[in-house]
């Protein structure tokens, strides 16, 4: 049984979203979603969320793709998060391309996805602020 994981904050869930976790997903048997907590995306990637975690789990769990939602509230913990869930793949979009390859180290395969063109939740925000 393969196992995947991947991180990210999903908030507003779009269909780029969907897109990223259908090609995760077809990557092994089984896929984890690390979905960043709310301080974490406010301390560490300065983004407000419009859905708070337990929002965003919830809406991750009922995704058909996904096995397993976690918190990710550190950059560090994708060194222990590999080991505790016996990670084969990693994976996420190609907008972080290279920026995970030292995970390749922890005997993990690192996998960039081609992300959804246009569609972003910051482009949802905007969108919606200027209408
Ligand atoms: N993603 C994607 N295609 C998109 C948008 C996101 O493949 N059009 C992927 C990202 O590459 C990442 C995951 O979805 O692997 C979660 O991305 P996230 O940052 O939560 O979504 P964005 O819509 O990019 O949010 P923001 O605009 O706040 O950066």
């Amino acid at each position: 049984m393969k196992r995947v994981i991947t991180y990210g904050t999903f908030d507003l869930l779009h269909y780029g979203h969907i897109n990223l976790l259908r090609q995760a997903k077809a990557l092994g048997d089984y896929l984890i979603v690390a979905c960043s907590t709310d301080d974490f995306n406010w301390n560490e990637k300065h983004k407000r969320c419009y859905f708070t975690y337990e929002q965003r789990k919830t809406l991750l769990e009922a995704i058909r793709y996904v096995d397993l939602v976690i918190p990710e509230g550190s950059w560090e913990q994708k060194y222990t998060d590999v080991k505790e869930y016996h990670i084969d793949i990693f994976t996420i979009g190609d907008d972080w391309a290279g920026k995970f390859d030292f995970l390749k180290t922890e005997g993990v395969d690192v996998v960039y996805l081609p992300r959804t063109p246009e569609i972003s939740t910051t482009q949802i925000k905007n969108s919606l602020h200027s209408e």
